[in-house]
């Protein structure tokens, strides 16, 4: 009989015994370690239960005791693959058994979940028997350190984290335009000069210029061997990346001959030139984002020569078959431009900066092969020609891992759509970050064998990983707020066989899960809680309904609302709210079991068209539809620009919308809500007129209006006064401002027209 349990990843498989019952680990229960090589998940299960229950269990080496133990040995498998085991709980104790090391060590993290989540409560572990076993061979996480430097104490609490999730690759970003983060010690500018910066962007790409405060750090070598170390004894391989060509501003300003123009200042962005507080000539490490044209010349010999010095170094240090040399986003300006990088197209009769690339990156995976490591790039390494031998790494979706598997090259899935840990996982901006929307489901959802491959190339598909890159992610809470609990879902999709998967099974262990996350001391989103608050229509379609829904984890979830904001007491929610009023509504979600509540707050302008029927000439874009016109009466004006979901858009075209008031009613003034935001091709309409009607046939021209009356956030107001007169009808055309102009962005293209709400008082 199947047995549920709290444990995540899910195992393959778990049997409740015939005999029911529980085995209680108590003080005399011992450890007892059946042949060598178990120390690494002994020390791990000491360790882990000193930390968290300060319990101490005495331990033997062989010994015939059969009673009341915790067995850590080695048995065949029904599955002998890398990292399976049995884990058996009966009376006599827990058996842990591995076809190696590595498995007895998986065991053990099991073993470690099936304890309570809190300190205090006995160790009851019901009778049963799992046998489980990875689905993917490659199981990995990525932490970027270059945008932003992480200490080494967190980079071992991170392992830990991939640890417990039966992860097995950390991929270590270490070098970035921002940032130069590992000792060479041929090159000790590296460190000395490319580890710091001056600066970090204030706020959101472009930002508001730099804060001007040096920032920075690096690990030395000593450092990187233990951290290798500790990750060796968790079954955690580290893939060291040092980016190349691309991303090379840090190597750069740490030695300017590396580029193609040594002697041209670092190209900084007009919003980090603005600031003339420092000096801004030379070579710079970059205080902003994005993507930099300043990258390592493929036309001098020197420019190998320091990468291979640096990769002596780096293979020297990790043990790793796999090095990853980047080959991202890397801009072909300089070299299109450098005599040196043509002639070295000439000589080598590559056809395009493409193929310059790939010469770069095959010629660096020559070196690392003939001395026994593999690469592995981004999937821009396919453009111009994959090198023969190198594994891909798929970030822009899954087409290059697609590609590459077809030819039959190793494939490790990373897109962004499913695993780009630094996109939110919240509709609220909670914090500053880049952007996007991933939540919790969706990575759980996520299937790396993507359906173009057949049965035959699927088996180039090594595994998955997630992405954190770290541009707004500038601290190790931060890290682990976007971390989980995303990592524990991907642990899922890279561990458990896809007949186990099942997200309502994993929804049912998120409490245990959250609880486990405090014990961890790991810093968690709670995104999963947040309220889903919509307004609706109410049946009569002559005003609105709030509508909150929220996720329930436990019996102890509930959501509460005040409306309007200045009542003392919140209600509970049992369904829809009608809102009468112009106020503020707030509502939360409590839940007294894992102790936290998640509060949003709603604005409502309550008018004369609110929730009234309403129909549009022309249909908005697909993209930009919200709820039909409905939106455009809800009640809701957006305040935080185009980011609110609640906008209507038409490219190229008019709004023209007509509001069925009911009955005849005097009306003194219509507002119309709209944005003007050139630079992102969106224009303020030419001018909006308005039309009455008693009948909604014959329509009577009543005013027009092009001023706009700016609030906030690139929107503003149009406002029209009708002088009391009455009228069932109104229709409103707002006219589209037409073809963009010239020197614009977007010139030659229709204008976007956003409308959000009017509102008829
Ligand atoms: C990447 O996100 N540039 C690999
Ligand atoms: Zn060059």
């Amino acid at each position: 009989m199947a047995q549920k349990t709290n444990i995540i990843p899910e195992p393959a498989e778990t049997k409740a015994s015939i005999i029911l019952g529980h085995f209680t680990v108590n003080k005399k229960t011992q450890i007892i370690l059946h042949g060598i090589g178990h120390e690494n998940a002994f020390f791990y299960l000491s360790a882990y239960l000193k930390n968290y229950y300060d319990v101490v269990l005495l331990s033997w080496m062989d010994t015939p005791i059969v009673t009341n133990a915790i067995h850590l040995r080695y048995l065949k498998t029904a599955k002998p693959v890398t990292g399976a085991y049995t884990l058996t709980v009966n009376k006599d104790g827990v058996y842990i058994d591995g076809d190696d090391a590595e498995g007895v060590f998986h065991g053990v993290q099991s073993l470690i979940q099936l304890l309570p989540p809190v300190k205090g409560k006995p160790f009851d572990l019901p009778y049963l028997t799992i046998r489980d076993y990875p689905r993917f061979e490659y199981r990995g996480m990525m932490l970027d350190v270059g945008r932003h430097f992480m200490p080494v104490s967190f980079i071992k609490k991170y392992i830990d984290f991939l640890a417990l999730h039966k992860m097995n690759y950390f991929h270590w970003h270490l070098t970035d335009d921002q940032g130069w983060r590992i000792e060479i010690k041929k090159y000790p500018q590296l460190t000395n000069v490319g580890a710091w910066r001056n600066g970090t962007i204030i706020g959101k790409y472009p930002g508001k210029g730099s804060d001007n405060t040096r920032a920075g750090g690096f690990y030395t070598q000593e450092e990187v061997y233990d951290i290798i170390e500790y990750a060796e004894k968790r079954y955690v391989t580290i893939i060291p990346e040092i980016e190349m060509p691309g991303h090379a501003s840090a190597a750069i300003a740490s030695y300017p001959w590396l580029s193609c123009f040594p002697d041209k200042n670092t190209k900084l962005p007009e919003s980090m030139r603005a600031d003339v507080s420092k000096n801004k000539n030379g070579k710079l490490v970059q205080e902003t984002w994005g993507v930099h044209e300043d990258v390592f010349c493929a036309g001098k010999d020197s420019t190998f020569t320091f990468l291979e010095g640096v990769l002596d170094e780096v293979i020297k240090i990790f043990p790793s078959k796999f090095i990853h040399i980047g080959g991202d986003e890397c801009p072909k300006s300089n070299w299109k431009i450098c005599e040196r990088c043509q002639e070295r197209m000439k000589k080598e009769g590559l056809k395009d900066e493409h193929e310059l690339q790939s010469y770069f990156i095959s010629r660096m995976e020559g070196y690392l092969n003939k001395r026994g490591r593999s690469i592995i790039g981004w999937d821009e390494i396919l453009e111009g020609g994959l090198a023969p031998n190198a594994t891909v790494m798929s970030w822009r979706g899954e087409a290059g891992g697609i590609a590459a598997a077809k030819l039959h090259h190793p494939v490790i899935m990373t897109p962004t759509t499913y695993v780009y840990f630094d996109y939110a996982d919240s509709r609220k901006e909670d914090s500053l970050n880049i952007g996007g929307f991933l939540p919790l489901e969706k990575v759980y959802n996520y299937e790396p064998l993507a359906k173009e491959l057949s049965a035959d190339e699927t088996k180039y598909i090594r595994g998955a990983q997630a992405n954190l890159w770290t541009e707004y992610i500038n601290n190790p809470r931060k890290a682990e707020y976007f971390s989980f609990p995303r990592m524990s879902a991907l642990s899922e999709v890279v561990w458990s066989p896809k007949a186990k998967k099942s997200w309502s099974n994993f929804e049912r262990k998120l409490p245990t899960l959250f609880k486990r996350y405090d014990l961890w001391d790991a810093h968690f989103s709670k995104a999963y809680f947040d309220i889903n608050a919509s307004v609706i229509q109410n049946a009569a379609k002559n005003g609105i309904e709030w509508k909150l829904e929220s996720k329930k984890v436990s019996p102890e979830t509930t959501i509460g609302y005040i409306f309007p904001d200045n009542t003392s007491t919140y209600s509970n929610y049992s369904k829809p709210i009608p809102i009468k009023e112009t106020g503020t509504g707030r509502a939360m979600v409590i839940d007294t079991s894992l102790t936290f509540t998640i509060d949003l707050k709603q604005n409502f302008k309550v008018n004369k068209a609110t929730g009234h029927s309403t129909t549009l000439k022309f249909a908005p874009h697909e993209n930009y539809r919200a709820n039909g016109a409905f939106s455009l009466v809800n009640g809701i004006v957006s305040e935080t620009g185009l980011s609110n979901s609640d906008w209507l858009g038409w490219a190229g075209q008019d709004m023209d919308a007509t509001i069925n008031l009911g009955k005849v009613t005097t009306v003194n003034t219509i507002q119309v809500h709209s944005i003007d935001e050139p630079g992102s091709w969106i224009y303020k309409p030419k001018e909006v007129t308005v039309w009455v009607s008693d009948d909604g046939m014959k329509f009577k021209k009543l005013a027009s209006s092009s001023d706009f009356h700016p609030d906030t956030l690139n929107t503003g107001y149009y406002i029209l006064d009708l002088n009391d007169q009455k009228a069932r009808y109104i229709r409103i055309v707002a006219k589209n401002s037409g073809t963009i102009p010239a020197g614009n962005a977007g010139a030659g293209s229709p204008a976007w027209l956003f409308i959000d709400e009017i509102q008829v008082n």
